[in-house]
């Protein structure tokens, strides 16, 4: 008998259904009767308080589409793992107490960059470990791609669109709020696909004589309305320049409501445009998977089941030109997967005239200049 626990941890998003329905519907094919799934209740909380029941095959019907996690979740910092109760026994002890009592095979894990590094941390101690990449931030170490993260796209995308026809009618600025506080994955390919104006992600400061010059320059070049997509995590060239103590007591001091709130009021009082902003907030994360999540979930789900079978254990299941692969979590475990800032999608926004934030107005007052000038020579030449 092989006895499989699994739980979902940190943030939820979409896909987490459809991804314990693969691994367990595959489960059950290779091993019918002869294996027990277990479903720890809110992610490691369950875990570490020995809170879990005895999956069915039934449990996993009907889900595929369903938003959420049937496991339910929790947030568990990778740093308080460590510290004691007050019978001095910590987290990661009673983890393993529980994963021992129940002679568990396996544990399959589903979470984020947290989650990931308190399994490594799991693995660490000897228990057998398989995990997979979920969070709409798409910013797990390993993977191309982390599910939940094309459904929330979708989602921010709309949301763009939407604003777009309000935007045009009142002339007005509006800063879209997209999730993501480490990486710009979700706002660079929901304010692509969505038409931004200007994208402004953590991995390139902002400078906001740029951010101004670029509303300026729409409004005469007669666009009545400016879209920008801001990553939660968008920082200014000043930020960027802080010591970590500085910047987060820059952040606490902070009295508007987030980095989109701040932009506004400061943007409004530099350009004199009338400004509104939109947080979809965790609108991003709700509802079920589209198709893209479903097919990839079912994909990752399989891949764990094959680990299981083939007692591939300590691995995170990801996804690599196409392939499902395994990454050893010893690599995965405390990597930030952030945008480089000469990759390609960037390039195609800057190529299209999206502005990021970073251009030095000087600058782009040059290459307008040597542009008409190149205009004019051309015009004499054909005179
Ligand atoms: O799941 C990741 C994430 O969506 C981040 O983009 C966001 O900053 C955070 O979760 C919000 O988390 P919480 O649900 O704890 O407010």
């Amino acid at each position: 008998m092989k006895r499989i626990g699994m739980l979902t941890s940190g943030g939820d998003c979409q896909g987490l259904n459809s991804t314990l329905r693969g691994v367990a519907k595959a489960l059950y094919e290779e091993y019918g009767k002869e294996i027990e799934i277990y479903g720890f209740r809110d992610g490691y909380r369950g875990l570490i308080e020995g809170d879990v029941r005895l999956m069915s095959p039934r449990d996993f019907s009907g889900i595929l589409t369903v938003g959420g996690t049937i496991l339910g979740t929790s947030r568990q910092p990778f740093k308080n793992m460590r510290d004691k109760d007050e019978n001095g026994v910590d987290k990661v002890t009673k983890m393993i107490a529980t994963y021992n009592k129940m002679e568990l095979d396996c544990l399959v894990i589903l979470g984020g960059n947290g989650t990931t590094k308190t399994a490594n941390l799991l693995r660490e101690e000897g228990l057998n470990v398989i995990s997979l990449p979920k969070t709409i931030d798409n910013d797990l170490w390993g993977t191309e791609v982390t599910f939940g993260y094309q459904t929330a796209m979708d989602i921010a995308t709309d949301v763009i669109d939407k604003i777009h026809s309000t935007a045009t009618s009142h002339s007005r600025v509006f800063l879209v709020e997209i999730m993501g506080h480490g990486a710009g994955w979700l706002t660079l390919t929901a304010g692509l696909a969505g038409g931004a104006d200007i994208i402004l992600i953590p991995e390139i400061p902002y400078d906001l004589n740029s951010v101004c010059k670029k509303l300026e320059e729409r409004r005469k070049h007669g666009h009545s309305f400016t879209i920008v997509a801001v990553a939660e995590g968008a920082i200014s060239v000043e930020e960027a320049a802080m010591s970590k103590k500085e910047f987060k007591a820059s952040r606490a001091a902070m009295t508007d409501p987030s980095i989109s709130f701040k932009l506004a009021r400061e943007l409004g009082e530099m350009c004199g445009q009338e400004i509104r902003v939109v947080n979809p907030g965790h609108f991003q994360r709700g509802g079920g998977p589209d198709a893209y999540d479903r097919i990839l979930t079912t994909r990752l789900g399989t891949g764990a089941a094959r680990l299981i079978k083939h007692k591939q254990y300590g691995n995170m299941v990801a996804i690599r030109n196409n392939q499902i692969v395994a990454v050893p979590l010893s690599e995965v475990a405390g990597k930030l997967k952030t945008v480089p800032v000469d990759h390609d999608l960037i390039q195609a926004a800057r190529d299209i005239g999206i502005s990021f934030g970073d251009e030095k107005p000087e600058k782009k007052e040059k290459k307008d200049k040597k542009k008409d000038k190149d205009k004019k020579t051309d015009k004499e030449k054909k005179d």
